[in-house]
């Protein structure tokens, strides 16, 4: 990956709660085209991480690029009109509105805002993506979890996204569920999205990412392919356990 263009260049950033460091003088970049998988214990700073690239809450300090022009101190809807799309740890939808007007706010944001705007052919394409086969006057709110994370999801993916950040899609889905949801993300892949993906289950993040990056109290741990990541001793220590460690090693190097 070493002669890779970086589409995201986080550096030295850092964001504080009061005392809490929840992101310490971080540092990473992020390739085109790749899956760059993020995962740490509770409270390591992850959604932090994420909230402060596209700014739903600002960095304290540090720069941030995106195709090498400065995002940290741009407001959330322009960095959605560069290229960064976004889904929530929470399912996050317009709940008292029907599909298809969540996907007419979604299609409203992106680099071709103007030409998306209201396209219902494009609209049908990408909830058919997902997978979203409701009405589309179906009210947002009353859909199920699953239903809802897909909404959310083809919200993101309508604003055509060059880098999609993804924060746990898998979290409160049964195992069918989010094996179409991991399913789903390789697809993203396939189009040439860049994503950074959250994911507790290391399984699963090891087989997806080509690379992996482990937080640890708002700092980074350890970061590279799965097969270094999950053979790293402090990232055994720290975060995996032994057990775990041996589990994914396996997966890793396949
Ligand atoms: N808005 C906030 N105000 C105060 N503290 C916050 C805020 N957001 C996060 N924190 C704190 O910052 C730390 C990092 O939280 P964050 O949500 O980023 O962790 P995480 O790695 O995403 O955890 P999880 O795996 O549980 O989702 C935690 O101690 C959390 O309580
Ligand atoms: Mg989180």
């Amino acid at each position: 990956m070493e002669d890779k263009k970086a589409i995201l260049r986080v550096e030295n950033a850092s964001r504080l709660f009061g005392s809490l460091r929840a992101v310490d003088g971080l540092s990473f970049e992020v390739y085109e085209g790749e899956i760059f998988g993020i995962a740490g214990p509770n409270g390591s700073g992850k959604t932090t991480l994420m909230n402060i690239i596209t700014q739903v809450i600002p960095p304290n300090s540090g720069h941030i690029f995106f195709h090498d022009k400065p995002i940290h101190k741009m407001p959330s809807h322009k960095i959605c009109h560069e290229g960064i799309g976004r889904t929530f740890q929470n399912p996050t939808v317009f709940e008292s509105l029907s599909i298809l007007d969540n996907m007419i706010i979604g299609s409203t944001f992106g680099k071709n805002h103007n030409r998306l705007q209201s396209n219902m052919d494009k609209i049908k394409e990408v909830l058919d993506f997902v997978n979203l086969d409701k009405p589309l006057d179906r009210i947002a709110g009353k859909l199920l979890v699953n239903d809802k994370k897909k909404l959310m999801m083809a919200i993101a993916l309508i604003a055509e996204p060059s880098l999609l950040i993804l924060d746990e899609p898998c979290a409160g889905l049964n195992i069918s569920e989010a094996k179409e949801s991991i399913e789903l993300i390789r697809k993203i892949g396939e189009k040439g999205i860049t994503v950074m993906l959250i994911e507790h289950n290391m399984q699963v993040l090891m087989n997806i990412s080509d690379r992996v990056m482990i937080m640890d109290a708002g700092k980074k741990l350890c970061m590279g392919p799965p097969s270094h990541v999950c053979t790293n001793e402090l990232v055994i220590e720290k975060y995996l356990g032994k057990r775990t460690a041996k589990g994914v090693k396996d997966i890793a190097e396949s």
